[in-house]
């Protein structure tokens, strides 16, 4: 971006001169000599054709800029809806976001609406109705259900408004359909397999691979976000595969829903403690808000972790990255909402400047463990 800047200020740099080169100053015949006071009047002349092709040169930059640039990002207008506030990743991605695109991209606050949605599907769907009407730009949905991306998506093309959806991936097939259509519509996120693969091989990389008491079954409990969201299908499932695919045998006591909070997490580990007790070798959450909640059961219940009992989550909140310092915690997943936040603004952007945009744009997740949790918490403080 900054350097597409700094090209279309030197080419209209170089417009401007050859206008000047062009201009007044070669109409005047060089050898005539001029009498004092004409010179004078002609030195004014000159000074005043200079200003002129001063102003000149800047109405080429801004025009050349506007035309590789596209529309004045302070006047670009756009809207976000988040699923839920309450959400403690959705709140570090919507911060970022909110900060790239006023600080990096240029863009005004008060031209960026920023709705909870208050994991209502309705009420989403009003504040998405009112961006169209104001007339947004561009919009950036965290939708409270990916099944209802059709309706989303149709309203907005209907309205010639793109839309960047963002961390609730909808249907491979939607993605595609977008494409076929001709619809301005794209998916910002990051590949769950990958975080649900790296969740199981943080436990099978561990020296008795999770076998915390030895007898030979990794017995473990599964406290899920929201199965309806791929994020907990997939790391479900394949945290457990990532673990068999090591030759580990394994056992499931528990799997339940905890959507993605810390209170459920608490409350699901603390009656799987109760009810299994030193069966349980391995807490797998699918999120870090639910593992700090596992975590409060696993010390009310006087286990050790890294010592009888391991614990897993994703997104990498700085708690919980603390955590993995300290040996409260196993390990956790960085769920990279830098990197979505900032994808989701660019091709924001670039939709609303008629750029090319794909259908999808993943964002990697990476390990953290002792090994690099005080690297990551560099990062992300
Ligand atoms: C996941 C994240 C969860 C929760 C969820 C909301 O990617 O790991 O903590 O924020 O998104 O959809």
């Amino acid at each position: 971006m900054k350097l597409r800047k700094v090209m279309a200020v030197s080419l209209a740099a170089a417009m401007a001169l050859s206008m000047t080169a062009c201009g007044g100053g070669s109409s005047q015949p060089a050898e005539t000599p001029a009498p004092t006071e004409a010179a004078a009047a002609q030195g004014e002349t000159k000074a005043e054709e200079a200003a002129d092709a001063a102003d000149a040169a800047t109405e080429a930059a801004e025009s050349v800029e506007k035309a590789v640039e596209g529309k004045d990002p302070a006047e670009i207008k756009v809207g976000i809806s988040i699923y839920q506030f309450a959400d403690n990743f959705m709140t570090l991605y919507r911060t970022e976001l909110e900060n790239y695109l006023v600080n990096e991209l240029g863009l005004k606050k008060e031209n960026i609406s920023i709705m909870d949605g208050k994991n209502d599907q309705g009420e989403q769907m009003n504040q998405i109705r009112n961006f169209i009407t104001q007339g947004c730009d561009v919009l950036i949905v965290n939708l409270v259900q990916a099944s209802s991306e059709p309706t989303v998506t149709e309203e907005c093309a209907a309205a010639n408004i793109p839309v960047v959806y963002i961390n609730r991936e909808p249907e491979a097939e939607r993605e595609q359909a977008w494409v076929d259509g001709g619809i301005k519509a794209t998916y910002v996120g990051a590949d769950a397999r990958q975080s649900g693969t790296f969740q199981g091989e943080e436990i099978a990389e561990l020296e008795n691979k999770g076998d915390a008491d030895g007898d030979g079954v990794v017995r473990y409990i599964m406290v899920q976000g929201d199965p309806e969201n791929v994020d907990a299908q997939y790391r479900t499932e394949k945290s457990i595969e990532a673990l068999t695919a090591a030759g580990v045998e394994v056992e499931e006591l528990v799997k339940m829903r905890g959507d993605w909070d810390q209170t459920k997490g608490q409350e699901i580990t603390a009656n799987a403690l109760s009810q299994h007790g030193a069966k349980i070798d391995v807490v797998f959450c699918n999120n870090d808000a639910m593992a700090l909640g596992a975590l409060q059961a696993i010390e009310a219940a006087g286990r050790k972790v890294n010592e009888d009992i391991y614990l897993v989550g994703v997104d990498a909140l700085v708690e919980a990255v603390e955590n993995v310092m300290n040996d409260k915690m196993t390990g956790t997943v960085f769920n990279d909402y830098f990197g979505q936040a900032h994808t989701a603004a660019d091709v924001a952007l670039d939709f609303v400047n008629g750029k090319d945009v794909e259908k999808v744009y993943m964002v990697d997740y990476v390990k953290v463990t002792t090994e690099n949790a005080a690297e990551i918490l560099e990062l992300i403080k």
